[in-house]
């Protein structure tokens, strides 16, 4: 069964510069907790406690996060403060962290295929922490896509609709529905303009891919951007076999915009924070 998830976390971030300028973007907190901390929750919630990093250059904050700061667990050792540790060390205890760099740059599909190693021959969960995602009804996004990968074994994208006029900042696919929230996936193109978009049925970073998929992006050439693209990968597969895009219960904030990250940062004040549940 799916047992790892992968972080591309190699990214400059710079959206978000000055603030990403010393430190990754997948530190930025949202409240009191980093974006990747997020996202390594739902994959735990999800099953998935192998979890992959792909980072780069400026990224060490990242692995210190998920290590134990002997220092910091000192000074605060039997006072109130402790509590504030408490989802880390969980993850720390039932996680275990493994990281790899890439080198270049040279988009997600590449980034991903960065990480082949850290995670062999299995299929496997793909978190983009700047798409932070929840479903307080339910399962997390992650989890909803375990239970379906198990029923069709095959590789599934996350997707929602979003206004006709934003395709060109996602991957958009189109395909046959097979159930009310279930497609599979005939053509998939990565950020479209609106008048070439296949649909208005935008990818959002949550991926299960199967093994194969590492030959397949070695074989994909650059594309939009000049970059290595997951998505054009994900194409071939399509072709060849089968992948879904599934519409997920919940909630997903674009935390890689400056709107998207208020609104998440508002959400979980809110919803989280003022309930004592960060
Ligand atoms: C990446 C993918 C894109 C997807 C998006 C989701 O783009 O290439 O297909 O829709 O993530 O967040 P990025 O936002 O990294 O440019």
């Amino acid at each position: 069964m799916i047992k790892k998830c992968l972080f591309p976390a190699a990214g400059y971030g710079t959206r978000f510069l000055p603030a990403t300028k010393a430190m990754p973007k997948e530190m930025l907190p949202v409240v009191n907790k980093p974006l990747i901390q997020y996202g390594v929750e739902e994959a735990l919630e999800a099953g998935l406690n192998g979890i992959a990093i792909v980072t780069g250059r400026g990224k060490r904050a990242l692995e210190d996060h998920f290590d134990i700061s002997y220092e910091l667990e000192n000074q605060i050792r039997n006072t109130d403060k402790e509590k504030y540790l408490v989802g880390i060390r969980k993850l720390l205890d039932e996680c275990t962290f493994s990281y790899t760099r890439q080198i270049e740059m040279k988009g997600l599909g590449h980034a991903i295929l960065s990480g082949r190693s850290l995670i062999g021959d299995e299929p496997f969960a793909v978190v983009l922490a700047d798409d932070l995602c929840v479903n307080p009804e339910g399962d997390g996004v992650l989890e909803q896509m375990v239970k379906l990968y198990k029923q069709f074994r095959c590789s599934i994208v996350a997707i929602q609709e979003v206004d006709p006029q934003e395709t060109s900042k996602y991957g958009v696919i189109a395909g046959e529905m097979i159930r009310d929230d279930i497609y599979r996936v005939h053509s998939m193109v990565e950020k479209p303009k609106p008048e070439d978009a296949p649909s208005n049925l935008a990818i959002i970073g949550r991926y299960i891919l199967t093994p194969d998929i590492f030959d397949l992006i070695e074989q994909t050439e650059p594309g939009k951007g000049g970059e290595i693209q997951i998505t054009d990968a994900l194409m071939k597969q399509a072709k060849d076999g089968c992948v879904l895009a599934y519409k997920f219960k919940g909630q997903r904030f674009d935390c890689g915009s400056a709107e998207g990250y208020i609104d998440a940062t508002n959400y979980c004040f809110e919803n989280f924070y003022k309930k004592g549940q960060l």
